[in-house]
């Protein structure tokens, strides 16, 4: 079995910013509700999914100075295909000059945490450079009349490139579903968006929450020994409960909702992205990853950084 650690990655969001204060002359809301409520101060619209990603995986590509060419599997999360058919996976493969296998992921806004600890498995069984993005452009499903959805997503990418190393550095994880709660979030084929917040946003603390937990269990660590935690982005009071419940300062939690809103499976990895660029994370820190979403599905992963 081989190990992987993560040694690049890369964002991208769309030029266009949407603020809550645009949102105000297009539905009866506020910029004071959507902040106190969400911690959204504006979003990004606009893009193709394939586009975000495909700039995203770039600037990955770059950052671990690998030949495109000699990557050897990209797996790509989002709910949000350019198609239906086919996956938008190889159209990225082909835009980035890859020679490799490629498939959409869609878990929702869980999608990037299933995709890295998926390029985990298949590095474990010999893939050695394994391109993981999360992309979505939800904005394009909202009902601009709901303003309990419209002023929540945002559209946007994030990636990493995995590869090998001596030792695994995915200390701990798991992934759940629970397809009995679909009907809290979903858009039908030709539809908009539909979510029952409030329902969400309890499974979604209880969700993360008990997964967090598992995954610290298998890593033999306790809540202290993680050093920066990498929540899905939706919502900054279900981050707030989240931590606290799990026992982790807010401090340490990385965050780009403010000025992302919740750009499903790209959350996360964007969020990392900030991280990093703040010099939050060094070598040999434990890196929470969380998320959950439509489906119900949710997941973590813990990886010792060694980038
Ligand atoms: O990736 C997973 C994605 N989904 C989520 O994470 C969603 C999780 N849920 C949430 O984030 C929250 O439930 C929302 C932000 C969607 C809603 O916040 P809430 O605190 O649960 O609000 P609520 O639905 O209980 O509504 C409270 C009040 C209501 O007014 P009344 O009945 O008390 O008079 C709503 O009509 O706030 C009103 N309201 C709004 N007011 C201004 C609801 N949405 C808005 C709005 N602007 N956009």
């Amino acid at each position: 079995m081989t190990g992987a650690r993560i040694t690049g990655w890369g964002t991208a969001l769309p030029d266009k910013v949407l603020s809550n204060v645009d949102l105000e002359s297009m539905m009866d809301t506020s910029d004071e509700w959507i902040r106190e409520r969400t911690g959204i101060s504006e979003r990004r619209i606009g893009g193709l999914t394939s586009t975000l990603a495909i700039e995203a995986g770039q600037q990955a590509i770059e950052r671990a100075g690998v030949d495109p060419a000699s990557v050897d599997l990209l797996i790509l999360a989002t709910s949000s295909a350019d198609q239906i058919m086919p996956a938008t996976g190889p159209t990225v493969q082909n835009e980035l000059g890859l020679n490799c296998g490629a498939f959409d992921l869609n878990a929702a806004c869980s999608g990037f945490v299933y995709g890295l600890i998926n390029g985990f498995g298949m590095a474990a069984i010999g893939y050695e450079r394994v391109l993981v993005i999360g992309s979505d452009i939800l904005t394009s499903y909202l009902d601009f009349d709901d303003r309990g959805t419209a002023i929540l997503f945002g559209d946007g990418a994030g990636a990493v490139m995995l590869e090998p190393a001596e030792t695994t550095t995915l200390l701990g994880s798991d992934l759940g579903s629970d397809g009995s709660t679909r009907h809290l979030l979903y858009i039908d084929h030709g539809g908009h968006l539909k979510m029952k917040g409030k329902e969400v946003f309890r499974h979604a603390v209880r969700a993360m929450v008990d997964s967090c937990q598992k995954s610290l269990d298998q890593a033999g660590l306790h809540p202290d020994d993680i050093a920066v935690i990498v929540p899905h982005q939706a919502n900054i009071r279900i981050l707030d409960s989240a931590c606290a419940k799990l026992g982790i300062p807010i401090e340490k939690a990385a965050k780009v909702l403010d000025r992302t809103g919740n750009t499903s499976a790209g959350s996360v990895p964007l969020a990392l992205a900030d991280a990093l660029a703040k010099d939050w994370i060094k070598p040999g820190d434990n890196v929470l990853f969380t998320g959950f979403g439509a489906g119900m599905t949710w997941g973590s992963a813990i990886i010792r950084w060694d980038a």
